[in-house]
């Protein structure tokens, strides 16, 4: 990656962050509106820092004209109905808090709400019509997990039951408006949650460095971003109360959101989605079931993009050659599933050998980003080796 090639950084969302800026949200709504909607996780009521959430937005003299508990992943038909009670109520500001999926909704009922509020609209969005920046109502994300980065961002993933498939609703309009990241939101996440959303960011780190669509500028915050991961996700799964661990893995996290906007992710999250849409497991499990193996090949075709990544997050030394710093990396990362208890392969989602040639059929959207080959045999290859 150098200088010769030209790139943009877009960055729709104001990004607010650190401990406390929970409060804040009350704010954030009345300046980009009056009429609120809340979406919420369902592990929200049971929040310590829920009550800061809600006092800020009944203090701002907001009218709050609809509350919504999210449950699962978003789907087509969840997105069709927060769409539409969007729209039936006139609201102006949508405040999300909650993980990937949450956030993952309002932004995706949001663009729809703008774009009529029915299934056509929805469908038009999915087809690949590209969002611009002027979407209203407008999102304010407050995340509660270290994870999907949803809060900055410029996508929605969307479980389309009527083709079975996840797919994308993409551009910067998608973008939450404002992002309040506050650590203090996933204090009281369980082990596991820290895990797997930890994992996911490492992942999006990893994959958007390595990515052809990486840049300088997206380099250096995956660096920086794998870097603390690698340190704060164990901590924040043995101490669930270290707040310096929650606000590393909180903080990187939210970089890999801007990594995802401005680069793209690899094989592991295109092979993802179909085994996420076949078995209905978490999304960075089936990532780090897929992960090794891609690794490996990765480590094989391309260790100079690996290697950059090692050295840039002081896993290896610029003296090493390629293959010894991405090696490193590998190491690093399998030593980092194992000791987060990430380490299974697709067999334990339910994967059998059976269902790779529908998994390979349905992988969707852009694979040449990738740097190594992205044909049937090659994804096949790359399923069979993640059994
Ligand atoms: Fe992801």
């Amino acid at each position: 990656v150098s200088l010769a090639e030209p790139f943009s950084v877009e960055l729709p969302t104001t990004i607010r962050f650190g401990p406390g800026v929970r409060s804040e949200a009350g704010r954030a709504a009345a300046e980009l509106g009056q009429r609120v909607a809340m979406l919420v996780g369902q592990s929200y009521d049971a929040n310590p820092a829920r009550a800061d959430v809600d006092r800020s937005i009944a203090d701002a003299g907001l009218s709050a004209v609809d509350r919504m508990v999210v449950h699962g992943e978003p789907d087509d038909r969840a997105v069709v109905a927060v769409a539409q009670r969007l729209a039936g109520s006139r609201v102006d500001v949508v405040v999300a808090v909650g993980g990937g999926s949450v956030i993952d909704l309002a932004k995706a009922a949001a663009v729809v709400a703008a774009a009529g509020g029915g299934e056509a609209s929805l469908r038009a969005l999915l087809g690949g019509r590209r969002v611009e920046i002027g979407v209203d109502p407008r999102v304010v994300a407050l995340p509660t997990t270290a994870g999907s980065g949803a809060e900055a961002s410029h996508g929605a993933i969307v479980l389309d039951r009527q083709s079975g498939r996840k797919r994308g609703i993409r551009g910067p309009g998608v973008a939450a408006r404002v992002a309040l990241v506050d650590p203090e939101l996933g204090a009281s996440a369980p082990r596991d949650v820290t895990a797997t959303s930890g994992f996911d960011a490492m992942a999006h780190a990893i994959e958007t460095s390595v990515s052809r669509k990486a840049t300088p500028f997206t380099e250096l915050l995956a660096a920086d971003a794998l870097r603390r991961l690698l340190a704060s996700v164990p901590a924040a799964c043995d101490r669930p109360g270290d707040a310096v661990a929650r606000s590393e893995a909180a903080y990187a996290a939210m970089l890999m959101g801007i990594n995802l906007a401005l680069s793209t992710t690899c094989l592991p999250h295109r092979l993802q989605y179909p085994v996420g849409a076949l078995t209905g497991t978490a999304h960075a499990r089936g990532v780090a079931a897929l992960f090794p193996a891609w690794l490996a090949r990765t480590l094989e075709i391309a260790p100079d993009r690996l290697a950059r990544l090692a050295v840039a997050a002081g896993l290896s030394d610029e003296r090493d050659a390629p293959e010894r710093a991405a090696g490193a990396l590998v190491t690093a990362v399998e030593g980092h599933l194992a000791g987060t208890g990430m380490r299974a392969g697709l067999g334990s989602l339910g994967v059998t050998a059976d269902d790779i040639p529908a998994l390979v059929a349905a992988v969707e959207g852009t694979l040449t980003n990738d740097p190594g080959p992205v044909g049937p045999d090659d994804l096949a290859a790359l399923y069979r080796a993640s059994l």
